[in-house]
């Protein structure tokens, strides 16, 4: 038996990810890369979240594959099912119904100021309801466990606020039962794209994949954005401005970092060789993704029992949850008799 996720002074943490497929370096630097460091601390539930993708273009026909290479994803980044739980949204029905119970409480207004909500509804001609309860759902996701911290990217900061006011309405309408769990949020703040759009992420197609390959990664490096002042090779150069330093921070060790800054800064480095640099050290921290994937990829049984731990783990704790849920909101009439 496990005795860190035995441990009852351990916090309770969860975060979620859509299945998009392969994780690619803006959700692995701006959120994964912590789920990792918080496996060791806390007792984590990490869900991968199916029935919020859903909404929008996903794909039926793709989504049990995307879901499994998201499994396979989080394994190879270093989750450790021995240290935590990964499991996977639609596992766990309880989420649901609760997600229903939340939705009498969460004021429609609230709903309809939500960033992700405003930017993603004006693709819509005819906007599904659930765009706009997504975040009911995630609220759902959350509390149902309990949890009291939540791993995310600094896009999620909000759904976090949306779901402490969800948990502060029900417990004072029904009586205390929910946390309000606190968005954890890495300090490298939101991951911009190569192409230097404001958010790097695989709908845009402005990152990199975890698994690719030196070539591939090379490709989508080589063309990033970085100080647009910056027109000839000796020109001195702004890294506080560069995209590609900032990669740099995320990634390279300190020593390496400083002789680039100084480098970059006198103009006697040029944006190329800055950026082959990158690549390399891209490519040597995916290696060991790239390996650990081809060993899940070849004992898949492997990973759907692991799956299946999880979600039983996952599901006697959210059983718990909703049975006390229900009580309180009055849904267990055989009670009275
Ligand atoms: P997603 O891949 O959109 O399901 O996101 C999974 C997690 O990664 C969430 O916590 C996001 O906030 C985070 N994330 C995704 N893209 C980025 C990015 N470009 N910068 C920082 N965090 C990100
Ligand atoms: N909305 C999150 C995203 O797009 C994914 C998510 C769903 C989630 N449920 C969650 C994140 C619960 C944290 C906790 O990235």
């Amino acid at each position: 038996m496990n005795k860190r996720i035995e441990d009852k002074s351990r916090k309770r943490v969860l975060s979620g990810i859509q299945p998009t497929g392969e994780v690619h370096l803006g959700n692995y630097l701006g959120a994964l890369r912590q789920w990792v460091e918080m496996q060791d601390h806390y007792d984590c539930f990490y869900s991968i979240v199916d029935q919020h993708a859903i909404l929008g273009d996903g794909d039926p026909a793709t989504l049990p594959s995307r879901t499994v290479e998201m499994a396979i994803s989080l394994l190879s980044v270093g989750l450790d099912p021995e240290k935590c739980t990964i499991f996977v949204q639609s596992d766990v029905p309880e989420h649901l119904e609760l997600s229903w119970m939340f939705n009498t409480v969460a004021p429609v207004g609230d709903l309809e100021r939500m960033t992700q909500y405003k930017d993603k509804s004006a693709r819509y001609d005819s906007i599904p309801a659930g765009l706009l309860n997504y975040p009911i759902l995630q609220a759902a996701d959350i509390l149902i466990y309990r949890a009291e911290a939540v791993p995310v990217g600094e896009d999620q900061k909000q759904h976090l606020e949306l779901t402490r006011d969800i948990a502060r309405k029900w417990n004072a309408r029904y009586g205390e039962l929910f946390p309000e769990p606190e968005a954890i949020v890495p300090s490298v703040g939101r991951i911009r794209g190569l192409d230097g759009n404001k958010k790097m992420s695989k709908s845009l197609g402005n990152t990199v994949g975890i698994f690719s390959e030196q070539e591939e990664v090379w490709s989508g490096i080589r063309t990033a954005v970085t100080d647009p002042q910056r027109i000839r090779k000796d020109d001195p150069g702004r890294p506080e401005v560069c995209n590609v330093f900032s990669l740099h921070r995320l990634i390279g060790d300190q020593g390496k970092i400083s002789d680039i800054e100084i480098q970059c800064l006198a103009g006697s480095r040029g944006c190329v060789d800055c950026k082959k640099i990158l690549s390399d050290d891209v490519v040597n921290q995916f290696a060991p993704f790239r390996e650990k994937a081809e060993y899940y990829r070849s004992d898949i049984n492997q990973v759907l029992g692991l799956l299946e731990s999880g979600r039983d783990k996952a599901r006697k704790i959210a059983r718990d949850t909703l049975k006390e849920a229900r009580q309180k909101m009055g849904l267990d009439w055989r009670s009275i008799f």
